[in-house]
């Protein structure tokens, strides 16, 4: 493998997006807030990119990806558009010897997957996929707590991301469709924590999964369950809705020697650590210690842990290899839905259209 080239730490470095849309905004306060040159973002919706230009002084608007490329001397790119164009948009700046953050799902199959690492791969280029969620304070708290054996042997992980479209009348057109979105809740949101379920508790050897379409009047599923075995015999959950009220996120993980809990519906970010250390307790009483964090949003802190990977001061937190895993949890899980049976990981259907093939969210 090439190892990416450590761009010059002396300037910052220019940085451009493509796709104006919703996620658009992270980035851009993202390379805001880490101090790079934000100079250009492409979108082929004139009035897209220019609100986004405006509300974040770029300089520059293209309405096409490949014209920025070519013209806006970038060192760094964001890739915030939907899934369908990943894929394109990946290689393309791979060969004008981009750096990429491209944001979730990689890609609707594994092929495009490893057409993208490996075009990244071959051209010396960084490649970050947008699993903000790595980067959130909490978890990575969590992440450290459980890798130094601080809850003992992991037994069962709950993951939920759940949301109403931010109370909009209907969900986001751009994720309404097969064409487009690729997938519903299980695909956009599954996606995160299908990385999650990796991140925290290793390999996942099974799925068996249940979607469901109960609120939106979409084509795709709003509402879905996946049960997971990983490697080590642990057990999880993983719960994603378009049909909450508000936004609800969290994970639960029980280990043999204490649980870890955190859910965004408290206060203040706080992660709830759980144990029996001294011994003592009962039922609804144990020992109990809180951390809350002050740390920066975990999509500027994405950025800012790209940008220094870029500056060859750290790795990526997620690579396009965690990226092309946690779809392929989600095409397992897919397939499981549609045949209504338990999918070995390994076994799945290796794009999304042959996954899907036969779910009826009903
Ligand atoms: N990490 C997260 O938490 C998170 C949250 C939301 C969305 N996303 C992901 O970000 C991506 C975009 O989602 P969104 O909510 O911003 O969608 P959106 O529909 O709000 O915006 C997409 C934008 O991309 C533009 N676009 C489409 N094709 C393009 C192309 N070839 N070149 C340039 N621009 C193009 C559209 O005109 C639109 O303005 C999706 O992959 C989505 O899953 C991630």
């Amino acid at each position: 493998m090439t190892r990416p080239a450590p761009a010059p730490p002396h300037r910052p470095l220019r940085a451009g997006i493509v796709g104006a849309g919703s996620i658009s905004r992270a980035h851009a306060e993202g390379y805001r807030a880490s101090g790079a040159d934000l100079v250009a973002i492409a979108d082929p919706d004139p009035g897209a990119g220019a609100r986004r230009a405006a509300a974040y002084a770029i300089p520059d608007v293209y309405d096409d990806a490949a014209a920025m490329f070519a013209a806006a001397d970038l060192d760094v790119v964001s890739i915030a558009t939907p899934v369908s164009t990943h894929h394109d948009l990946v290689l393309a700046a791979a060969e004008a010897g981009l750096h990429v953050l491209c944001e979730k799902p990689i890609a609707l199959d594994l092929a495009q997957a490893d057409a993208m690492i490996r075009a990244c791969d071959a051209a010396g280029v960084t490649l970050q996929i947008g699993h903000q969620m790595r980067s959130d304070a909490a978890i990575a708290r969590a992440h450290e707590r459980i890798a130094a054996g601080e809850i003992g042997d992991v037994a069962f992980v709950r993951l939920r991301q759940a949301h109403d479209w931010g109370g909009a009348a209907e969900v986001r057109p751009s994720f309404q469709t097969r064409a487009s979105g690729g997938g519903g809740t299980l695909l956009d949101n599954g996606v995160h924590l299908m990385d999650l379920a990796r991140h925290l508790a290793g390999d996942v050897e099974e799925v068996y999964a249940r979607v469901a379409t109960r609120r939106w009047p979409v084509e795709l599923e709003d509402t879905a369950h996946v049960s997971l075995r990983f490697a080590s015999g642990a057990l999880g959950s993983v719960e994603t809705s378009w049909s909450a009220t508000g936004w609800e996120e969290g994970f639960w993980v029980y280990g043999s020697a204490g649980a870890l809990e955190w859910t965004n519906r408290h206060t203040d970010p706080v992660l709830v650590h759980a144990s029996r250390a001294s011994g003592g307790g009962d039922w609804s009483t144990t020992d109990v210690a809180r951390e809350t964090f002050a740390a920066p949003k975990s999509h500027t802190a994405q950025v800012a842990a790209f940008l220094a990977a870029v500056r060859g001061e750290g790795a990526v937190p997620a690579t396009g290899t965690d990226g092309r895993e946690a779809v392929r949890l989600v095409l397992a899980a897919y397939d499981s839905a549609g045949r209504g049976l338990p999918v070995t990981v390994g076994e799945e259907a290796s794009d999304l259209q042959a996954a899907m093939a036969e779910v009826d969210p009903g």
